[in-house]
């Protein structure tokens, strides 16, 4: 008998038989672009550490939407950035605030072709930074904070989104959502849960694109990056209180946690490529250091391989132009 018996390599010999014989495979509608809009803009402003991201205008933000729209992405997710701040994020509340408009806008532009999801979190809206309100101590204060977030989704409700998601880390924070939209008559809003929201460093660069005032860091409510079982706590709590899907995020250094949450969740499961993940790449590709889309296509789909039914991804639009040539 000749060796050697099994020759995987038969398979891997041209790209018509790689393509028929692949696992996972990546397509628009899986994939969710996260958009930052700025209030007080005329035109967009680029962030310096997302080569290709920019903080839009209202009018810029529709047309990225309505761009991401007609090639098929199949959500979007947006974040606010207002001019003024407090200590308790009132700009959050407000129906004419930047994120709330931004909110109307999309809604408008898109209707019901992608789905709208908003992030429900103060850290754009106060003036320390934090995701939650604080004590006279300076702690955050994670029951005051429950109530403002529960108006806050009520707000993103009605000015149009289809799926709300907290992402602060505060321990109840879906079920007082829920709760909130519920008494609001908003029973078809849905929850996307932050669920195993780590403390990463590699939140580097979106603290510019908000232009957080953040000093110090998140660590007494995002989760400690050592820990993998309290990620299973962490989703296991969030689907008791009502959540719709459930995230992982950061996903790169992550997914080992998305592919324990993939097996052990009953509903949708979502992973963030973040910031950093996308700085990262971008650096090196501008570097000559890596080939860039391919570094972009093997990163998303390895995030698909662990278990992301969905993710979201600053390249959202690119990769479904690409996938759209067929590429
Ligand atoms: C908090 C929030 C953050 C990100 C999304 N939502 C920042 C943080 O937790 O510090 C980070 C996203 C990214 O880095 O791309 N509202």
């Amino acid at each position: 008998m000749a060796f050697p018996t099994h020759r995987p390599r038969r398979l891997r010999q041209t790209a018509a038989l790689r393509r028929l014989v692949a696992e996972t495979r990546l397509h628009p509608a899986d994939l969710i672009l996260p958009v930052f809009v700025r209030e007080g803009l005329t035109e967009p402003v680029a962030v310096t550490s997302m080569p290709g991201v920019v903080q839009h205008t209202q009018e810029t933000l529709r047309r990225a939407a309505a761009e991401a729209a007609e090639l098929g992405v199949g959500g979007i997710m947006l974040f606010g950035i207002p001019e003024t701040r407090d200590a308790v994020g009132s700009a959050s509340l407000d129906p004419e605030g930047v994120l709330n408009r931004g909110i109307r806008g999309v809604k408008e532009e898109v209707g019901a072709d992608v789905v709208v999801m908003s992030d429900l979190c103060l850290d754009e809206f106060t003036d320390h930074g934090h995701c939650g309100v604080l004590t006279a101590d300076g702690v955050v204060d994670n029951d005051a904070t429950l109530q403002i977030y529960g108006q806050m989704g009520v707000a993103q409700a009605e000015a149009g989104a289809d799926m709300v998601g907290p992402s602060g880390m505060m321990d109840g924070q879906v079920a007082v959502i829920r709760q909130a939209l519920d008494d609001a008559g908003r029973q078809d809003t849905a929850i996307l849960a932050y669920a195993a929201k780590y403390s990463s460093a590699f939140y580097g660069p979106f603290r510019e694109a908000v232009d957080s005032q953040l000093t110090g860091d998140r660590k007494t409510y995002q989760m400690d990056p050592a820990n993998r079982r309290e990620a299973l706590l962490e989703v296991s709590l969030d689907l008791d209180e009502g959540a719709d899907m459930v995230m992982v995020k950061p996903a790169m250094s992550y997914l080992d946690i998305l592919r324990d949450v993939a097996e052990a969740s009953d509903v949708p499961v979502s992973a963030y490529q973040i910031s950093g993940e996308y700085a990262m790449i971008e650096a090196a590709a501008a570097n000559g250091w890596i080939d860039r889309d391919a570094a972009v296509a093997e990163s998303v789909l390895s995030i698909r391989r662990a278990g992301a039914d969905t993710v979201l991804t600053y390249w959202a639009t690119e990769l479904a132009r690409w996938i759209k040539e067929g590429r």
